[in-house]
């Protein structure tokens, strides 16, 4: 491997060869950690008590966004969550040539009695925490497939995800089932030998583990700057209205709503995959895909919400073992796999509050490229000319060929740049520590208002995606000139 391959995987090793082992056992194969922003997302009034949420996430704007819709609740009457019922499901999916009937009085006179008790072993500690095995069913799915049946068993599996408790109970039903149809002499030689297994697994989508997270308020609440209240409000409901009818927007939609789900969904050690598979099936549930939130406006109180399926968990799997998952689940207070699933809808929920609120105001770039700007600026270096080096040399009390070799080299274009970004000389909030001493090209950065302007065309257009104040310049240009 290239020693620079090299470094960069050191770099971003843990200090601390019991912390790097214990993350190198996540997974197999692992060569270096992948990090994402660890943010906060403060004044979260939940069910009247004030949180702060933890969110993982690459995005930028996200936890910005989280944050505005929280602060914009706090004052009027916060979210509240209402877990709906905490099923979770699982499946013995099997084929079988023999008579339904006849397997159905099987399932109900024995079969089933003997899932249950045969795998008491396993549900034991369940139990003794309230939860295990809630129904089992014998599915009749020939009408889609030829021969093909399940075993849907219902669970509750309190605090955990319960992935692994569920995946062994099935998979001790899938036993259970061809020893009790092999032992059944009603059966015929020819049914026992046509029963095959074909698969035992939970299932992601949990409709029956839901909750509901939801913002109201009276509508003249809602005045938003230059927006009345109704102005916003109609505005608002319409989005919402497309998202549901129109699975093009709804996806994008939804996407925005995930981008807060999943943010605390892996914060918190869950498995965003498990969440989002099962939301987006969610989604479908009338036929076509369509916006997971809602919106009403009933005796003059608005009224948005979020009715969100999702299995998670607060004990077990990583949340034992990751120190950033234990300190996320300590900020929020420690909270049962019930107050989780609240948490994580109110996040999608504010995600979205803030999106819409954006797009029918005024517009999502505006925020948006403001929030880019540092990822952005980061990547970018400085041209540095002759007299920028001698004035900085002299700041830094060097000489220019000493500041040369520490901080510059030449680029393809033969111009002095940085060695390294993002920029050395910026503080820990990214303020300037130079500003009074800064290169020329920073300090006419974006260059909008030179003489010939029209000169640096391509540039500036390069620039609209960099600083949202060429992006306002541009696009009021265009707006002038009508193109
Ligand atoms: C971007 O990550 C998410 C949005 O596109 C969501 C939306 O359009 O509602 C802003």
């Amino acid at each position: 491997m290239a020693i620079e391959s090299l470094y960069i995987l050191k770099t971003y090793w843990m200090i601390g060869d019991d912390l790097q082992k214990l993350h190198d056992e996540f997974s197999e194969n692992t060569i270096s950690n992948f990090y994402m922003p660890f943010g906060l997302a403060p004044n979260f009034l939940i069910n009247d008590e004030l949180y702060t949420i933890p969110m993982a996430v690459e995005e930028s704007s996200v936890v910005a966004a989280a944050s505005k819709a929280a602060k914009f609740w706090l004052t009027r009457g916060g979210f509240k969550t209402t877990v709906l019922s905490t099923t979770k499901l699982g499946h013995v999916h099997f084929m079988f040539e023999g008579d339904f009937e006849q397997l159905k009085n099987a399932f109900e006179q024995k079969i089933k009695n003997q899932l249950i008790e045969d795998t008491n072993d396993i549900t034991k500690n369940m139990r003794s925490r309230n939860g295990g095995i809630l129904n089992l069913e014998l599915i009749n799915k020939t009408s889609d497939l030829d021969n093909y049946y399940q075993i849907k068993g219902s669970f509750e599996t309190v605090d955990s995800m319960g992935a692994n408790f569920i995946n062994s109970c099935l998979e001790q039903f899938a036993k259970t089932l061809k020893n009790e149809i092999e032992l059944d002499n009603n059966f015929t030689q020819e049914d026992k030998n046509s029963l095959q297994i074909v698969m035992c697994i939970l299932s992601n989508y949990t409709p029956d583990c839901i909750v509901r997270a939801e913002v109201s308020c009276p509508v003249e609440q809602l005045a938003d700057g230059n927006v009345s209240a109704e102005e916003f409000v109609e505005k608002f409901s319409r989005a919402v209205r497309i998202a549901e009818i129109e699975p093009y927007r709804a996806t994008t939609h939804n996407k925005g709503i995930m981008n807060g789900i999943d943010s605390v969904v892996i914060a918190t050690g869950n498995d965003f995959r498990a969440v989002e598979a099962c939301a987006h099936t969610y989604a479908t549930k009338d036929g076509s895909y369509s916006s997971l939130t809602h919106c009403e406006v009933k005796d003059g109180i608005f009224r948005f919400w979020i009715d969100l399926p999702t299995a998670l968990g607060t004990i077990g799997g990583l949340t034992a073992l990751h120190p950033l998952v234990k300190l996320a689940l300590a900020i929020l207070g420690k909270p049962s796999a019930k107050e989780l699933m609240g948490f994580v809808a109110v996040a999608g929920l504010a995600q979205n509050f803030a999106a819409l609120s954006s797009l029918v105001t005024t517009g999502i770039q505006k925020g948006h490229m403001k929030m880019h700007l540092m990822n952005i600026l980061n990547q970018h270096g400085t041209l540095f000319t002759n007299k920028d080096i001698e004035r900085l040399a002299h700041v830094f009390r060097l000489k220019p060929s000493q500041f040369i070799e520490k901080y510059l080299r030449i680029d393809e274009d033969n111009d002095y740049v940085l060695q390294q970004v993002p920029c050395p000389f910026l503080d820990t909030d990214n303020y300037c520590l130079v500003y009074e001493d800064r290169p020329k090209a920073c300090r006419e950065y974006p260059h909008t208002d030179r003489k010939k302007f029209y000169q640096i065309n391509d540039l500036t257009l390069k620039n609209t995606l960099i600083c949202p104040a060429t992006y306002e310049v541009v696009e009021q240009m265009q707006q002038e000139l009508k193109i």
